[in-house]
């Protein structure tokens, strides 16, 4: 059997993620130490698929490419097209009909987290005589996603966010499709935000009379659209990861739980990790640090004195300030810093949208 094409789309502006996004795209912020879109990569290449294209557009498109390069690196060969404007998923998978020829392919949604390996989906798909097939899955806040109706098993009607969902199945962001979807979105309208919308041609392939068939995401799904999704999904990822050490611990120093620690990490007599907790390589973890549960911290990062929990630190910050960090995200480079001679004088440099909850 012939093997599919993969198709990630890592365009759009991320506007809910400000002011994560004003650097680069969201799919390139890193849950559990490893941008979002490469768990996507990985997941199609465990699953076979290694013929792989990458949608850009929008802003810092060029970090993806700089990132994935040509996919060696990671064991796929990519290749980029852009999307000079985001028109919707829809019209991003519209541009990928010379890549796709005439196979069936996979899209996957640069900002879905999946927890499990897609290999099941893809051979049931590749034996099926469904044209599409999609996951749904169970969320409390329906009226957010595309929603399928669905009774007997048998998909009746999918509609894009209604203000009165039938279910509360969302159509996650994995569409397993057929090159039928072509001649359909060729004859789509833009829907009320001027999108291409893959839920109308989806639910035009069933008016069509097309096969549409479903399997039902039991396990972790997340579409990280906000900075919560993106703590959450760190925990979760983080939850289920082996542990590794290959850096240095001091005497005196208390590790406990599931924690990963990458090369040339120091971690200092009289610092304490709880897992699960993900340090990269190059840090320096000095005696009054604490890092809690449901931690990453990035490449290059130095912790002079903290306390950290449930939060993402990514590469090369500096932390050395004594007032508890919660849920919280803070980007590359950025410093915190709590100096007692400042009294309660805070002094902040901050970028466009930033947010500080004091
Ligand atoms: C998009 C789709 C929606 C789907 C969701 C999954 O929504 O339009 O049908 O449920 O992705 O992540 P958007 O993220 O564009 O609001």
């Amino acid at each position: 059997m012939s093997l599919l094409k993969g198709i990630i789309l890592h365009g759009g502006h991320g506007t809910r993620l400000r002011p994560l996004t004003h650097t680069g795209p969201k799919q390139l912020l890193p849950i559990a130490n490893k941008p979002m879109s490469q768990y996507c990569i990985e997941s199609l290449k465990e699953a076979g698929i290694t013929d792989i294209a990458i949608i850009i557009g929008g802003l810092g498109a060029n970090k993806v490419q700089e990132y994935y390069d040509n996919g060696e690196k990671f064991g796929v060969k990519l290749t980029y097209i852009v999307q000079d404007n985001p028109k919707g998923i829809a019209h991003a998978v519209r541009l990928c009909k010379d890549f796709v020829g005439d196979e069936k392919f996979v899209v996957f949604l640069g900002d879905n987290i999946l927890k499990r390996n897609i290999s099941d989906y893809v051979k049931d798909f590749q034996q099926s005589d469904s044209e599409a097939i999609i996951l749904l899955c169970e969320v409390d806040n329906p009226t957010q996603f595309g929603i399928a109706d669905v009774k007997d098993g048998v998909i009746k009607k999918i509609m894009e966010k209604p203000k009165s969902p039938p279910t509360n199945l969302a159509v996650t962001g994995i569409y397993f499709l057929t090159p039928v979807i072509f001649d359909i979105i060729d004859r789509l309208k833009p829907s009320l935000r001027g999108e291409l919308e893959i839920t109308d041609s989806l639910q035009m392939f069933l008016d069509e009379g097309h096969k549409i068939t479903y399997h039902t995401v039991t396990d972790y799904w997340k579409d990280t659209g906000t900075p919560h999704d993106i703590i959450h999904a760190n925990e979760v990822i983080l939850k289920d990861m082996k542990p590794y050490f290959y850096g240095k611990k001091e005497d005196g120093a208390i590790i406990e739980g599931n924690v990963m620690v990458g090369e040339n990490t120091t971690i200092k007599s009289g610092a304490k990790v709880v897992g699960p907790v993900i340090i990269g390589k190059n840090c320096m973890i000095s005696p009054d640090s604490y890092v809690g549960p449901n931690t990453s911290v990035g490449d290059d990062s130095n912790l002079a004195k903290c306390n950290i929990e449930d939060s993402i630190i990514m590469t090369g910050c500096t932390i050395d300030c004594d007032i508890k960090i919660r849920k919280s995200i803070i980007s590359s480079n950025s410093e915190i810093i709590y100096k007692k001679e400042n009294g309660d004088k805070k002094i902040f440099l901050l970028g466009e949208g930033s947010k500080i909850s004091l």
